[in-house]
C-alpha cells in the first residue's frame, strides 16, 4: 500500500454541472440577484485568484504569508504534536509547506479544496516533498457537508487550517456556523488556526478590491464565461462591469457583477430579466476586529489562545482551541 493517498484515490464532492446550474437559477431568481462566490474557482479563476495575490494593492496574501514566514515556529508549537492537520480552501498550500515543515511529527495532511484539478496536482507534490506524512486530498465545498478521510495511524488530534480570510466570505452568523462544525470535526484536543483580514482604512481595502490592472475584474467576470461556457448561457459579458465597495455599516466589501443596460439574458430553459444598473451580488468579504473574531469564535465553542499580526495590523492569524465545554 502506498504511503500516501495519489490523487486518483481523492475524495471526491466536487460539486456537479447540474448544481451548479441549480444554483445559478436560484440565484438569478431572487431579488436582490446573487451568484456564490465557491463558483469563482473552475481552472481559469483558480488562475486568476493567483494573479489577484501578486498584485500591488492586494495586501492580504502577502501580509499573511509574512506573518506566516516569520511565527511558523510558534504556531506549530500551538498547534502541537501527532496532528492531523486538515487545510480549508488548500489551493496551492503555499502557505502549509511553512506549517508541515515545522510541525512535530505530523500523522496526516488533508486539503479540501472545491476545484479537483488544483487540489490533484498540490497533493501529488506534496506526497513527494513529505513522504513521511500521509496526505489524503478531499474534494469538496468545505462549507456544505463531507467526511473526513480516516488516517493510518491514529493522530493524538485533529486541527483545522483555514487560511485565506476565506471566512470573511461568510456572514457572521453563517461564520460562526461553520466554526461549530470545526468545532464537531475536530472535537477533543481540535484546534483551529485561521487568517482573518482585518478593519483598516477604507481607501486601502477598496483599492485592494478594484486593482487598476483589472485582474480582479477579470476574475469576478468570469463568472458570467463560466455560465455560458458549462451552462450554454448566453450572456453578453460586455454589458456587465465588475463593482467592489466597502459596506462602513456591515464591515464589508459588497463585490457586485451590475448591468450596464436593460437586458434580458437565458442560462438553459430559464430567463432572467435585468434592468439598467441592476446587480448581481457575487461575493461579501467581512473585515474583523480580532476581539470581534474572538468574540464570534466563542459562542461556537472557541478558546483563543494566540494571535499573530503585523506591524501595520493589517491581518491576523489566530489560534483557537476547542474549549472544554465542548468535548
Ligand atoms: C479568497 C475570499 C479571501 O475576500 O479577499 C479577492 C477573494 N475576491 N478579490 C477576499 C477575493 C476578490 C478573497 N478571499
Amino acid at each position: 500500500m502506498p504511503a500516501f493517498r495519489t490523487a486518483t484515490q481523492l475524495l471526491d464532492f466536487e460539486p456537479t454541472s447540474s448544481e451548479f446550474l441549480e444554483e445559478v437559477i436560484t440565484g438569478l431568481g431572487r431579488a436582490p440577484k446573487s451568484l456564490p462566490c465557491k463558483f469563482f474557482y473552475d481552472e481559469r479563476g483558480s488562475h486568476l485568484f493567483e494573479q489577484i495575490c501578486e498584485l500591488e494593492e492586494y495586501y492580504p496574501t502577502r501580509t499573511e504569508l509574512g506573518i506566516m514566514r516569520r511565527y511558523a515556529g510558534e504556531m506549530a508549537e500551538q498547534i502541537g504534536p501527532g496532528v492531523m492537520l486538515v487545510e480549508y480552501g488548500s489551493g496551492s498550500s503555499t502557505k502549509t509547506t511553512l506549517l508541515l515543515d515545522r510541525l512535530e511529527g505530523p500523522v496526516a495532511y488533508v486539503p479540501v479544496d472545491i476545484s479537483g484539478e488544483h487540489l490533484h496536482q498540490t497533493a501529488e507534490s506534496l506526497a513527494r516533498r513529505y513522504p513521511e506524512i500521509e496526505i489524503l486530498p478531499v474534494c469538496a465545498d468545505f462549507t456544505g457537508e463531507f467526511e473526513l478521510p480516516v488516517s493510518r495511524r491514529t493522530p493524538t488530534h485533529k486541527a483545522v487550517y483555514f487560511p485565506g480570510s476565506t471566512i470573511g466570505n461568510l456572514t457572521p452568523d453563517l461564520a460562526e456556523r461553520m466554526l461549530r462544525r470545526i468545532v464537531e470535526k475536530c472535537g477533543c484536543g481540535g484546534g483551529l488556526l485561521i487568517g482573518v483580514d482585518l478593519q483598516k482604512d477604507i481607501a486601502t481595502i477598496e483599492a485592494a478590491y478594484n486593482d487598476a490592472r483589472g485582474v480582479t475584474a477579470e476574475f469576478n467576470l468570469n463568472l458570467l464565461h463560466r455560465i455560458n461556457e458549462e451552462l450554454g448561457g448566453n450572456i453578453d459579458v460586455d454589458r456587465f462591469e465588475h463593482r467592489a465597495k466597502y459596506n462602513r455599516e456591515l464591515h464589508r466589501v459588497e463585490i457586485d457583477l451590475v448591468s450596464l443596460c436593460e437586458q434580458t439574458v437565458e442560462v438553459g430553459d430559464a430567463s432572467f430579466d435585468f434592468s439598467a444598473g441592476e446587480k448581481i451580488c457575487t461575493e461579501h468579504s467581512h473585515k474583523y476586529t480580532i476581539d470581534g473574531f474572538a468574540d464570534l469564535a466563542a459562542r461556537a465553542g472557541l478558546e483563543l489562545h494566540r494571535a499573530w499580526t503585523d506591524e501595520r495590523d493589517y491581518f491576523a492569524v489566530l489560534h483557537f482551541a476547542v474549549a472544554e465545554a465542548e468535548q
